[in-house]
């Protein structure tokens, strides 16, 4: 079904003539006492018309016909043009939304899309640094898949690098087999960090270290043993970990995926006089295509603008991240055909993905897709230092799930003493793992956050829990008044089942006028990647549903009316419980 936004857009574009490419678009009103929707299509259109923007938003307005569906729409301000909903357009909607199984989310026109997120390293634990790539590349995925996209997602697994040689002389050295039984990438972390410390100091363990490398390199059946035993300990546990988190992948091809095609890439970027040897290793310099200030292969410091070059060989004639990104962004291109390619990673790999993206135009300008690096910033801890644990080390993101859960299983214990403790436990996982998801998700992505259980875990404020909780309330409604949900639904056995739904009261209004926002904001938040915008949307509306609550009584109220809000009742928790999957994140039933 169409929204009420892109309705109004459509009139509007009609009544605007020929803009001369200029998109016509009308977005929701910030200030709702001024109107429900707003466009700035006069202000846009009046430069190039050489027009007064108010005059021209007069013009708009007397060709515009929308009497059907708004008051007669006002001028604001500079030339801003205002419609506010008649009472009858929000009722029909609503009865159109609750029969469909979209929740009024049009089906956009399909892209391919990569999503490139979580990409853990091999014999090393998952850590919260990673824990933001995972929620929020599955989050995206999800808000794809939902639109109707076709959507890739790839765990780009650091599987591959100079520290296996450090890893497999460790092995042969220094494992201890229980432990490694009992916890593999504790004891691949353990003897890696020995091993490295050795290496710091010791020449001849570094030698060594080295040569391992080169036996694994050259496909010693030893060292290819153990290197895969590594992978598959590691993505044991690492599978585990996405179990626990919902988290599902199409692919998972790690870096040594690639290995094949990473010299002809380099001879691909040289041969074109993309990559130049540079101290015995090849590098790729500033073309001079860009302001230096946008040139990723250019820093500044005092003296000046300097080269910073990207490596793609090193001097020994291996090859590194950047041309292992370089072959991996080839064989996508091959082999999924994408419209866009989205990489999740912090921040701090925002030169790495700049200077990639450019050596990428470079050689390849005839591929046009969109390269996006959807980059996010640290979480803190309380002490406004990176969060780590008592001990100073980094928090593991197994345990964190582990104290999510018991934390919201004393909270729920608290809540519900008499619930059985299995379903406690249950209810516990949900809103344990969905606290800290949501907690993650909500900040805007590129400012750090603070880790901080207590709010988090809070009913009350902008978190998992209140949302979820929101969604208990009207599903205990039903249960109090022994309704099934579905007989509500216009198209069931019910009274309004043919006419659109008269609603009245203001409370009413409002909460279907934001229930009609969903499908209008899915779009927008998958093309900026921000997927905090559905989490404000979902507590905003939820805000709606409190406030309806308050003033209009459901089980208690006369018919129509009470047909009416079950059915806003109804549809607002189906919206809840389908923004909160698309987060990544579950509802339960009872809490
Ligand atoms: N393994 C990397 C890390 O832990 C992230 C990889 C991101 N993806 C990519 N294609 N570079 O930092």
């Amino acid at each position: 079904m169409e929204t009420i936004q892109s309705i109004l857009a459509s009139r509007l574009a009609a009544a605007a003539g020929d803009t001369g490419g200029i998109a016509v678009t009308v977005q929701s009103a910030q200030d709702t006492r001024f109107g429900d929707y707003q466009s700035n299509v006069a202000m846009q259109l009046a430069k190039p018309r050489r027009a007064n923007p108010r005059q021209l938003a007069t013009e708009i307005i007397a060709k515009l016909q929308v009497d059907d569906l708004c008051e007669t729409p006002e001028i604001a301000g500079a030339g801003f043009i205002n419609f506010r909903l008649k009472p009858a357009t929000i009722s029909a909607h609503l009865s159109a939304l609750a029969a469909d199984d979209r929740l009024g989310t049009p089906l956009v026109a399909a892209r391919r899309l990569v999503v490139d997120f979580s990409s853990p390293n091999v014999a090393k634990p998952m850590h919260v640094g990673h824990i933001r790539s995972t929620i929020l590349g599955d989050s995206l995925a999800r808000i794809g898949r939902f639109l109707g996209h076709t959507v890739v997602a790839d765990n780009h697994i650091g599987d591959w690098g100079t520290q296996f040689g450090m890893l497999c002389l460790a092995w042969k050295t220094l494992l201890e087999r229980p432990a490694l039984d009992l916890d593999p990438i504790a004891e691949l972390e353990r003897i890696y960090k020995i091993q490295n410390e050795r290496c710091k100091t010791d020449p001849t363990a570094l030698d060594a270290a080295r040569a391992e490398l080169v036996k694994l390199q050259s496909g010693d059946e030893e060292n290819l043993g153990i290197w895969r035993e590594m992978i598959r300990l590691s993505q044991a546990q690492f599978d585990t970990i996405y179990a626990r988190l919902a988290i599902r992948f199409d692919h998972v091809f790690g870096e040594s995926h690639y290995n094949p095609w990473l010299k002809q890439t380099v001879a691909a970027l040289v041969e074109k006089g993309i990559a130049r040897e540079s101290d015995g290793a090849l590098c790729v310099f500033s073309d001079g295509s860009v302001p230096q200030k946008d040139d990723p292969f250019l820093i500044k410091d005092e003296n000046g603008w300097k080269d910073a070059p990207a490596l793609v060989q090193k001097a020994d004639g291996a090859a590194n991240y950047t041309t292992t990104d370089l072959a991996t962004l080839d064989f996508r291109r091959r082999e999924f055909s994408p419209d866009e390619v989205i990489y999740v990673t912090d921040g701090r790999q925002q030169l790495h993905f700049r200077q990639l993206f450019a050596i990428w135009r470079r050689w390849q300008p005839e591929s046009a897709f969109k390269l996006s690096h959807v980059w996010f910033g640290s979480i803190m801890g309380e002490d406004g230092k990176p969060f780590k644990t008592r001990s100073g080390d980094t928090v593991k993101l197994g345990q964190l799930l582990d104290e999510a859960e018991e934390r919201a299983f004393a909270t729920v214990t608290a809540k519900s003493p008499e619930m059985p403790e299995a379903e406690r436990r249950d209810v516990a996982r949900i809103v344990g793992i969905g606290a800290v998801k949501y907690a993650d998700l909500l900040p805007n992505r590129q400012s750090d956050y603070v880790f901080s259980w207590d709010k988090m875990l809070s009913f009350q404020g902008n978190t998992a829990p209140y949302l979820q909780y929101s969604y208990v309330r009207i599903r205990s409604i039903f249960r109090k008044g022994g309704i099934d949900p579905a007989s509500v639904r216009p198209g069931a056995e019910h009274p309004t089942s043919n006419d659109a739904v008269p609603l009245t009261e203001a409370g009413e209004l409002s909460l279907a006028k934001k229930l009609a926002q969903f499908g209008e904001i899915l779009p927008m938040i998958l093309d900026d990647h921000r997927p905090n915008l559905l989490c404000n949307y979902l507590y905003e509306l939820a805000g709606a549903f409190h406030s309806f609550f308050e003033s209009c009584p459901v089980l208690k109220a006369e018919e129509p009316a009470r047909s009416t809000r079950l059915l806003l009742c109804d549809t607002t928790a189906r919206v809840l419980a389908k923004g909160l999957e698309l987060l990544g994140i579950g509802v339960p039933e009872r809490m």
